[in-house]
């Protein structure tokens, strides 16, 4: 949630020279350049409004530009009144929280007379009692937001001490709540200053020149080479130094490490969305999540978990955190998980999980699924678990992140650069992990013999080309959804692995289509939900594999024949080759056949497709749905 981008360079090619001469740095455009590209691929996070800060050693004042609404229109503005050439810049896009989206609440904001500009992610909780004080010494806000607060605090704090990085601690040590800040001053056309507190920063380390950004993302494009910080710490960077200390100054160590994807796979790739592009890579996410993961007699290697066997080997409990999606994927990890290992497993909301008082203990295996690694809810319920003595293991996609930072181990995803904000990818991928995490258990447990094991692991492995079999045939999918634009209402049903699905094509579908759809367990219809099917009624129905699970599927066909009854119009995804469900679909959208466990990946494939294509009808973005933004650093 809101994306912030900081740089500052030599402004010479030959900058690596300057570094060893101590050259004072040159302005030129690029760090308006940098910080704007930054802020075209951080647009995820937040579209609210957008901005950008300069600095430059013949300006005696910061210079900004910001305005409400897409980035399009900060750089429609800075075209038409362009900026000066500078030696760094910050740059913000935001999801507003204290205050509307508005031109005057966007970041920066400005404060030591136009000299100091400060850009937020966060909430700052204890903001109108500093609002209060500092308007008692003279401070005067133009905007509502808690930014504007804490950037009247670090000039304050600059002007007692004369020292950026100082003056950032000092402010940092006296708010509460969440943030990322970055600041530049006039005084140091050098330098850019961040802070952290339960919200990413990572930094960017180039050749005379250094980034900063909410995620790799806002530097890709220049360098690989990546600095992860920790919790409340701060970092001052100059085109050739990176320093980071404590919020109390002591001296502190970021870690270092390699990004590996680079800014082509941040791209759309011909496709028209980013969501019709990663929904592409799901082939690709689900082999890349698997690669490297086993030997060749089929055993599991996870060496990458980094935990003891011992600890693995007596958990007696599972609880899987997440929030949306990701928590859907946890719902298919338990079904899957308690039939190879036979250990409980409950699923729960991050935010649910937090504020009441689990059951967990030194033998309880806490999953924390989160695409980001950055969704606070999540953060905030791994903290809870670890803190009650749960072990925590993190399924994340993103490196460098605070999860599984936080974590005693971690199973990354590799699905690469998630930018549409609903998730497609990361699902599959996360599901792929946890089916990886529940055959290690078994195998170390000895829930399962090898052959076994290494026979799920080969059904796995075709899952990929499967997908693309969806995939290929999802022109039917998009033609019933474009025949659907007008729908108010849609149903889905789901048994077993096929309820995670149906909850997860309805979540699609709201998002993305803004269209009230619910996912319900088909067993639950006749317990109430049954009273919303009338005629005409659109209803999805996840049918389960016929083979090996005779009555389930058996089950679900009764349901459906039960919905057609009282006229619903029926949208079936079924196997192929399962004649028996045929007569009863209205549209029948194939998926090649897969052991049941392991169906999920194919069948909300047509689910996602649906949503894209319904809300494409509608002529909506899919990339950046309404009110929403990736990565909910916010509670
Ligand atoms: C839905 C969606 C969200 C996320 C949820 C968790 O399409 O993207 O529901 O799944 O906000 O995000 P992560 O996985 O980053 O923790």
């Amino acid at each position: 949630m809101c994306g912030i981008v900081g740089y500052t360079g030599l402004g010479r090619v030959e900058g690596a020279d300057q570094a060893t001469t101590g050259a004072a740095a040159l302005p030129s455009d690029r760090p308006l350049d940098v910080a704007l590209e930054g802020l075209r691929r951080l647009e995820y996070r937040g579209y609210d409004s957008a901005g950008v800060a300069l600095v430059s050693p013949d300006q005696e004042r910061v210079r900004s530009a910001k305005r409400s609404g897409k980035l399009s229109n900060l750089v429609e503005a800075i075209a038409a009144s362009p900026l000066p050439a500078a030696t760094a810049a910050i740059g913000h896009t935001r999801w507003a929280t204290h205050g509307g989206p508005t031109d005057v609440n966007a970041h920066p904001h400005l404060a030591d007379d136009g000299r100091l500009a400060v850009i937020h992610n966060g909430i700052v909780e204890n903001f109108a009692v500093l609002r209060e004080s500092l308007a008692a010494d003279g401070a005067s806000f133009l905007s509502e937001t808690d930014t504007e607060v804490a950037a009247q605090l670090l000039a304050a704090e600059y002007r007692a001490s004369g020292d950026l990085a100082a003056a950032m601690a000092a402010t940092a040590r006296r708010l509460e709540g969440t943030f990322t800040l970055l600041a530049v001053h006039a005084d140091r056309p050098d330098t850019v200053v961040g802070a952290r507190h339960d919200s990413p920063l990572v930094v960017g380390l180039g050749e005379g020149e250094n980034f900063l950004g909410s995620d790799v993302a806002a530097f890709v494009a220049h360098t690989k080479e990546a600095l992860e910080l920790g919790q409340d710490q701060v970092v001052t960077i100059t085109p050739t130094s990176v320093t980071v200390t404590d919020f109390d100054g002591s001296p502190a160590e970021g870690k270092r490490f390699t990004v590996d994807w680079d800014a082509a796979a941040a791209e759309k790739g011909g496709f028209a969305s980013f969501m019709d592009k990663e929904i592409h890579d799901q082939p690709q996410a689900i082999a890349d999540t698997l690669l490297g993961r086993s030997d060749v007699q089929g055993r599991l290697v996870l060496d990458d978990l980094r935990i003891d066997e011992s600890v693995l080997r007596a958990v007696d409990k599972i609880i899987v955190i997440a929030c949306g999606t990701a928590a859907y994927a946890g719902h298919v990890a338990k079904y899957a998980i308690e039939h190879w290992c036979r250990i409980p497993v409950e699923v729960e909301l991050a935010h649910e999980f937090r504020y009441r008082d689990p059951i967990v203990d030194g033998k309880t295996l806490v999953v924390a699924v989160s695409q980001s690694g950055e969704t606070m809810d999540t953060l905030m319920a791994v903290r809870h678990a670890r803190e009650q003595g749960a072990t925590v293991l993190s399924i994340v996609n993103t490196n460098g992140s605070t999860i599984p930072r936080e974590s005693d181990a971690v199973l990354y995803t590799h699905a690469g650069p998630e930018i549409a904000v609903a998730s497609t990818k990361a699902f599959l991928s996360q599901i792929t992990a946890a089916y990886l995490l529940g055959l290690y258990l078994a195998q170390l447990r000895g829930n399962k013999f090898p052959d076994e094991i290494a026979v799920l692991l080969d059904e796995l492995r075709e899952m990929p080309r499967k997908v693309q079999t969806v995939l290929e045939r999802s022109e039917y999918v998009r033609a019933t959804a474009r025949s659907m634009a007008g729908a108010d209402k849609v149903l889905f049903l789901g048994r077993h692995v096929g309820y995670p699905v149906a909850m997860e094509g309805a979540l699609k579908l709201k998002e993305l289509a803004y269209i009230h759809a619910e996912g319900f367990a088909a067993g639950e219809l006749k317990h109430g939900p049954i009273a919303l099917i009338d005629e005409g009624q659109p209803v999805f129905v996840v049918v389960p594999s016929p083979q090996g699970r005779a009555q389930l599927h058996s089950k679900v066909v009764s349901n459906i024949q039960e919905i057609r009854a009282r006229g619903a119009r029926t949208l079936v995804i079924a196997e192929d080759g399962d004649d028996e469900v045929r007569r009863y679909a209205d549209e029948i959208f194939w998926i090649p056949q897969a052991p049941s466990l392991l169906q999920p990946l194919l069948a909300v494939v047509p689910l996602q497709v649906f949503a894209m294509a319904l809300a494409g009808a509608k002529g909506l973005d899919v990339d950046q749905p309404r009110n929403l933004a990736k990565s909910v650093t916010v509670e």
